[in-house]
């Protein structure tokens, strides 16, 4: 497995590749990797004979009172996984790679970044966006993934490739459960075992609310109980 750290490099790699007629899949993460993310790596193996994953934690996705800083980073560890799934190349660039100096473009996505978590973490998609929209014009892969885990981040990668006509097809890989049902997330790893036996109650609840809405309960009264079941399991407040 190649480890690339600039632009230049990825680049002739993948457009060698391309031009033997072997396609190419992108999967984008920020490190700190979880069977959610090899299930990525897989199902793109599955659709393309190079896989290029890349980690970068992206600063311009965190609002200044996020976890930037203490975001899980473990290069060593990510890799050797990576590579012991036959990814052919990581792309690890750094901040000033991504952004140089002087840098002042991004790509905002109307509407569908505005609601739900756009409107808790303003700023949040559109960094996203734009270093998403980078890393495909940088790899210039045939098809990239993306984890339905992010509902909206997938909804706003697809419009903004279609939007503004990026050759790559996106692909969805579904959610992977912890035994007990919590989504896996890089995230979780700030859980108190209190916290995280709290947190159960999510899937919980959203597998009870989609229930009873697929049966025709309606959906202001079941988003209602849904909220207030969370608070009673000790959630200390329902963002969306
Ligand atoms: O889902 C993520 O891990 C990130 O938002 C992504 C798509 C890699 C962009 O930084």
């Amino acid at each position: 497995m190649q480890l690339v750290r600039d632009v230049e490099a990825l680049r002739t790699v993948t457009a060698g590749w391309r031009r033997s007629g072997e396609r190419v899949a992108l999967v984008p993460t920020m490190g700190a990797l979880h069977e959610g993310h090899l299930s990525l790596v897989r199902q793109a193996a599955a659709r393309a004979d190079r896989i290029v994953a890349s980690i970068f934690v992206n600063p311009r996705q965190f609002g200044p009172a996020e976890d930037l800083t203490r975001y899980p980073r473990r290069e060593a560890e990510d890799c050797a996984a990576l590579e012991a799934l036959g990814v052919d190349l990581v792309f690890v660039p750094s901040v000033a790679t991504m952004y140089p100096p002087g840098f002042a473009s991004h790509v905002s996505v109307a509407k569908l970044g505005d609601g739900l978590e756009g409107a808790v973490r303003p700023g949040h998609f559109d960094g996203v966006a734009t270093v998403v929209c980078k890393l495909l014009t940088m790899a210039q892969p045939d098809l990239a993934i993306f984890g339905e885990k992010d509902w909206q981040q997938l909804a706003i990668i697809r419009r903004m490739v279609a939007d503004l006509d990026l050759p790559v097809e996106i692909l969805a890989g579904a959610i992977v459960r912890d035994t007990d049902g919590l989504a896996l997330s890089s995230r979780n790893v700030y859980l108190s075992a209190e916290q995280r036996a709290k947190a159960l109650a999510l899937p919980r609840e959203l597998a009870r609310a989609a229930h009873a809405i697929s049966t025709g309960s309606p959906v202001s009264t079941i988003v209602s109980e849904c909220i207030a079941a969370l608070l009673l399991a000790g959630f200390a407040k329902v963002d969306y």
